[in-house]
């Protein structure tokens, strides 16, 4: 890595948006790290053909002491960004009536407490001046929660929303950029066949939006286009 380069840490990167996020900075010519679970993910393909640009990590975010095995990995690195890209969702007509204890604990471990346990555990990779991102939802919104369903993926986004407030307000004298992202509905395993985005229509904006941020300390909630999202 040159000096000038500018580095990124992006967690949850095997495919869909994470994976598209990890191709975007290398284009822009960013030396990437970005995390798998498992093996043989789209990400191997790509890092294969770009292997100096972009280098995979391991972790399943849900598991604490992963997350302190990766910080101890990166121990002495400085990365720009910081961005958490990893989640679930559940079925969009479970209720909060329906739902089962337990798979509300996966969404909400999943979505909101672990993608902060990584930026509590691995935000002091971060440079002064770098920023810290999170993927979160236009559903998060509780706003423009007018509608309803997807009751509990909501709420997790919802939570991942207000765990990052409470994290600024507690850095808010770092000079750090915080982003909260709201990618559109794209086309990926998650977002399905007949979301409106294709991922190349979001995540090039959604890098757009992060950069545009950059330097600029407090937090923002931000989609694609770089518009707000009201709380
Ligand atoms: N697609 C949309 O329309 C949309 C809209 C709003 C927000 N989002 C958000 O955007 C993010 C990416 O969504 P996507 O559409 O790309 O979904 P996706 O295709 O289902 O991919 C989810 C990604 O998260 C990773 N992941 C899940 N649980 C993890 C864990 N415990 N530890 C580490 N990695 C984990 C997956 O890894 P594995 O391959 O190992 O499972 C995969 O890389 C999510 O946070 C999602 O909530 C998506």
């Amino acid at each position: 890595m040159t000096k000038t380069e500018q580095s990124a840490l992006i967690v949850g990167a095997s495919r869909g948006l994470g994976l598209a996020l990890a191709e975007e900075y290398v284009k822009r010519g960013w030396h990437v790290v970005a995390t798998v679970r498992g093996q043989g993910t789209a990400l191997h393909d790509f890092a294969a053909k770009h292997a100096d640009a972009l280098k995979i990590e391991t972790v399943d975010i849900v598991e604490e002491d992963q997350v302190g095995a990766l910080r101890q990995r990166l121990a002495g690195r400085t990365f720009d960004l910081l961005f958490v890209n990893a989640g679930v969702a559940n079925d969009a007509d479970e209720t909060i009536g329906d739902v089962s204890t337990d798979e509300f604990v996966r969404v909400l471990v999943t979505n909101a407490l672990s993608p902060m346990r990584v930026i509590e555990r691995l935000g002091d990779l971060v440079a002064p001046t770098g920023s810290i991102g999170v993927m979160s939802s236009g559903l998060g919104s509780v706003t423009n929660n007018e509608h309803g369903g997807w009751e509990v993926y909501r709420s997790s986004k919802a939570a991942l929303n207000t765990l990052m407030r409470s994290y600024a307000a507690r850095h808010r004298k770092s000079q750090r950029a915080f982003v909260i992202i709201a990618p559109g509905w794209v086309r990926t395993d998650m977002g399905g066949p007949h979301a409106s985005l294709e991922i190349d229509e979001s995540i090039p904006r959604v890098v757009d939006t992060i950069t545009a941020q950059a330097g600029k300390p407090g937090l923002k909630y931000l989609d694609y286009q770089g518009r707000t999202v009201p709380w």
